[in-house]
């Protein structure tokens, strides 16, 4: 239960509350669903197995970050840096969700105290709180700028961090999570009583809304869009928390014969309970309601941020709900983020023997010059954009269809699955070997390179009449278009990667040295583990 609830929480966060009604809101509801529920079993439920699985594998031996899992699955001298993407991934995530996370305790406080009571005009509201409108403007010490808030959001994680895995994490989960569900609850059956809550548009009901949300439409046009898959791939790595390094190092915290399958099944499941019945029951209802279906489609955060405080003011009891959902989504954003920073800090402290503290210390550093990066350059959003962009959805992509190549070919399926098996509650069907060794890599690299040649290119996927107009996240980087904040974010994540590269060097060296644990060293594994160690 503990492991569950650990990986439930890391997975549920502003993914779910904010992410994902954003994207089913703007791909249009029910077609959306279809892509999100394909990509959830090709690719979320089958990474979700592989990382469970080597993480337990990696923290019998000892290790708990994914250079050193990737080093005791290989055992080769490489393999460490395979791992690199899982300490870049959730450091640079880490620096940006801190950001977004400050700006929902900043709103769960400007509704308590009535600050969201009679505004007009909630787009500028945003753009003054977050610095939107320049760079700096978000860096001052007063509640209605972010980087006030930044500070305290930064204290809570470190906080929480510092007291340890069981004392901080497990209580701000067991405390987080049902407080979080019966939040959402209250507040999506407040949006589904509403009923016609304005008489003069009749066509705005609750049986609309849930349409608008889930009848998927003209399906044959709807499908046919690849980026619609590609929005919904890019959802479930996201909300799952996998391809982030998370759940390997949770995972490596079970005994040997946990059970993976059905606990990471269910972790799987509690995350899309809150994503689709909660955080997108809550949140594209209510838009339409009081917006209508051209209201609705928005930017991931304009639904959050902008629309729906004003959909609360226009609400019974608004303001009591606007603080609710606000509360909501730091609940949940805090219980991602110490999950977020967590590979880092087993990384320090397997690699180099760092104490906690000290670790935590290091740590702190990292995270503080990156997200106050992030709130310092926050004109235009563009520094977390092109953070989120290069490392929150390429990176991501790249390290999850690493984790299902290395399960499916370069450990070998069979080993897997059988590791896979140990202890298992739940027997997986035998057709998702198949689907592990080659749907999903297959999966995985289609949509990647069909992401690339539609973000980088801007190819419009048309053979007839093809366009190749670069989008901005190339424009910003090249040519006279280029934007100076996009190319200095750009070289800071190149800083981050190379300074993990050198650390995996510097820290992976002693691994070879370490000794296994006291209950492995008289088992078959200990000959095996000592045959294949390369020679000092
Ligand atoms: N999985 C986390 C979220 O959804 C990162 O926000």
């Amino acid at each position: 239960m503990g492991a569950i609830l650990a990986v439930a929480s890391s997975a549920v966060g502003l993914g779910n509350f904010l992410r994902f009604p954003g994207l089913a809101a703007k791909y249009g509801g029910g077609s959306f669903m279809i892509a999100y529920f394909v990509s959830l079993l090709l690719i979320g439920a089958p990474v979700a197995w592989a990382e469970w699985t080597m993480g337990r594998y990696g923290g019998r031996l000892g290790f708990h970050s994914s250079p050193g899992i990737f080093h005791t699955l290989l055992r080769r001298p490489w393999a460490k840096y395979l791992g690199v993407l899982g300490l870049a991934v959730p450091l640079v995530v880490s620096m940006y969700y801190m950001c977004v996370e400050s700006w929902c305790l900043g709103y769960a406080c400007m509704a308590l105290s009535g600050g969201l009571d009679g505004v007009a005009d909630f787009p500028k509201l945003f753009a003054a709180f977050t610095g939107a409108t320049g760079d700096g403007d978000a860096v001052r010490f007063s509640p209605d700028k972010a980087g006030f808030f930044l500070i305290i959001a930064l204290v809570i994680n470190l906080f929480l961090l510092h007291r340890g895995i069981s004392r901080g994490i497990e209580m701000a989960c067991r405390v987080g999570m049902p407080l979080l569900i019966a939040i959402a609850v209250a507040i999506l059956v407040r949006v589904l009583s509403l009923g016609t809550p304005d008489a003069s548009k009749p066509g705005q009901n609750v049986l609309a809304a849930l349409g608008f949300m889930w009848n998927p439409g003209e399906l044959s046009t709807s499908l046919a869009n690849p980026q619609l898959w590609l929005a919904a791939a890019g959802q479930v790595f996201f909300s799952l928390s996998v391809g982030m390094g998370i759940i390997i190092t949770y995972a490596s915290y079970l005994r040997r014969t946990d059970d993976v399958t059905l606990s990471s099944v269910t972790a799987v499941a509690a995350n899309s309970f809150c994503e689709v019945a909660l955080g997108g029951m809550i949140t594209v209802p209510a838009a339409f309601l009081f917006l209508g279906a051209a209201g609705v489609a928005g930017g991931t955060f304009s639904l959050g941020f902008m629309v729906l405080p004003s959909v609360f003011t226009s609400m019974p009891a608004g303001m009591l709900f606007a603080t609710g959902f606000f509360v909501l989504l730091f609940l949940a954003a805090v219980t991602s983020s110490i999950s977020i920073l967590q590979p880092v800090l087993a990384f320090l402290e397997e690699a180099f023997q760092l104490r906690r503290r000290t670790s935590i210390a290091w740590l702190a550093v990292l995270v503080i010059i990156g997200s106050s990066w992030a709130t310092y350059f926050s004109g235009g959003l563009k520094a977390i954009d092109t953070m989120d962009f290069w490392v929150g959805n390429v990176s991501v992509f790249m390290l999850g269809t690493l984790v299902i190549v290395l399960f499916g070919w370069l450990v070998g399926i069979d080993k897997s699955w059988s590791e896979m098996h140990r202890g298992a509650l739940l027997r997986v069907p035998g057709g998702f070997r198949l689907v592990m060794r080659y749907v999903t890599p297959l999966y995985l690299t289609t949509i990647f390179v069909l992401f690339l040649l539609r973000e980088m290119l801007g190819w419009n996927f048309s053979l007839t009449t093809p366009r190749f107009e670069p989008k901005h996240y190339m424009t910003d980087l090249f040519g006279e278009n280029s934007n100076p904040v996009a190319q200095l974010t750009v070289a800071f994540i190149a800083f981050v990667l190379l300074s993990c590269i050198a650390l995996v060097a510097a820290g992976g060296r002693r691994w070879r040295n370490k000794p296994l644990p006291p209950h492995l060293r008289h088992s078959g594994l200990q000959k095996k583990h000592h045959r294949t160690t390369p020679p000092q």
